[in-house]
């Protein structure tokens, strides 16, 4: 029989080190307020920025769209066919983000599988931001292209990676980076990248998965943000956050869309969004387009959150966006830190390596529509008294 004992001091070391996943069971819904082992707690861990995970319309258009579709897509589309309900998704997020045609897959993860390894071969050169998110990161692995390593938000980092590129004979190049970067909330230097990469004539790809339904008018999203419209070649997206429910897109020029449709292992190989899915991700999308009001509401709770942060004493790194890092730059005082969070009725969890830098340890809370100012004031005084019992806070 196979000997696990490595496994099992593996999972003692990381436990030692503060560094074991703990994963919480909800008994409740994803909003604001949760139960866990019969606890109720304010939820500061959701992406659901928007609060839309649980949307009384969203959940409508799920039952709406199992009635009409059924359960499951059958196959993968290029076998099975497409539902036209996965069509119509993808004509209204096209037009959502203002670009000529998109593509859905099962994940955010995904949409990075699919995109990279289908545009570049051995006789290219892929650019990634050193802080890219794993997805992106195995995706630049999957692929043959030679890999290079820019700094992280550095331009000048990412202009002597081009040029290196150009020197070696890269066929062709692309650029990749986050949008909006998970785990500190600050933004990709987005219009000079793309003016290198026009005078490069490179690919450039941003995944803003935690820009869509964030940043830009009525949460377009980063490209919106910065008025780049026609200037990033791909934007990658995810349903899974402030979309609010799962799933994972690529929004792009036809003609490149028609490619990864061809050429994109994710959609030839594995089935795509379920109906229930793809109509709940459709009612998101036009209730975007509908209103900002959502959009203003998560700004307004972030603003507010924020600033009461700091004036309290705490450090949240480089954020311009509702990802708030709480900075404790210690592991063990990080695990700590939230556990007492979590007894005092807060949910935030602890973020550390390989998420994080080793030493960069921090709670991580994500701030959404669906708080109150009451409920933002009740997470202010928590971590203000856990802050001031494990004295990060005089
Ligand atoms: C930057 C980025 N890209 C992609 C993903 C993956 O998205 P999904 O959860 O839809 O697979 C995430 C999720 O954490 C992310 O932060």
């Amino acid at each position: 029989m196979f000997d696990y004992t490595e496994f099992v001091k593996e999972l003692e070391e990381l436990k030692k080190n503060g560094l074991l996943n703990r994963i919480r069971t909800l008994e409740s819904p994803q909003g604001a307020w949760l139960l866990i082992e019969g606890k109720k707690v304010l939820n500061m861990c959701s992406n659901n920025y928007l609060g839309l995970a649980f949307n009384d319309q969203m959940k409508e258009a799920a039952i709406e769209a199992i009635k009409k579709w059924g359960v499951g897509p059958g196959a993968v589309r290029t076998i099975a066919g497409t539902l036209k309900i996965h069509s119509v998704l993808e004509k209204e997020l096209a037009a959502f983000k203002k670009v000529e045609a998109s593509l859905v897959l099962q994940s955010g993860f995904n949409a990075n599988q699919a995109v990279v390894p289908a545009l570049l071969g051995e006789n290219d050169a892929v650019l990634s931001d050193e802080l890219n998110h794993a997805s992106i990161i195995d995706a630049v692995r999957l692929c043959r292209a030679k890999r290079y390593i820019w700094k992280h938000r550095d331009i000048k980092s990412l202009e002597e990676k081009l040029d290196e590129a150009a020197e070696a004979g890269a066929r062709k190049m692309l650029v990749v980076t986050d949008g909006v970067f998970s785990m500190d909330g600050d933004l990709a230097p987005l219009p000079e990248i793309a003016t290198l990469c026009e005078r490069q004539d490179t690919l450039l790809m941003v995944d803003d998965a935690h820009g869509e339904g964030v940043l830009g008018e009525k949460g377009r999203g980063i490209v919106d943000h910065f008025g780049l419209h026609g200037k990033v070649d791909i934007e990658v997206g995810t349903l899974s956050k402030a979309f609010g429910v799962v799933g994972g897109f690529v929004a792009a020029k036809m003609t490149l869309i028609d490619y990864l449709k061809q050429k994109a292992r994710p959609f030839l190989f594995s089935s795509s969004l379920s109906p229930a899915e793809t109509g709940a991700a459709l009612a998101a999308v036009r209730l975007l387009a509908d209103s900002d009001e959502h959009v203003k509401k998560l700004w307004h709770n972030t603003g507010y959150f924020q600033s009461r942060m700091i004036d309290t004493g705490f450090e949240l790194g480089a954020t311009r966006t509702p990802i708030t890092p709480v900075m404790l730059y210690d592991a063990k005082l990080s695990s700590t830190f939230s556990s007492r969070l979590f007894e005092e009725g807060l949910f935030a969890q602890s973020i550390g390596f390989p998420t994080v830098p080793k030493g960069k340890e921090r709670i991580r809370v994500m701030i959404s529509a669906a708080h109150s100012e009451s409920d933002l004031d009740f997470a202010l005084e928590r971590f203000r008294k856990v802050g001031i019992e494990l004295g990060i806070l005089s």
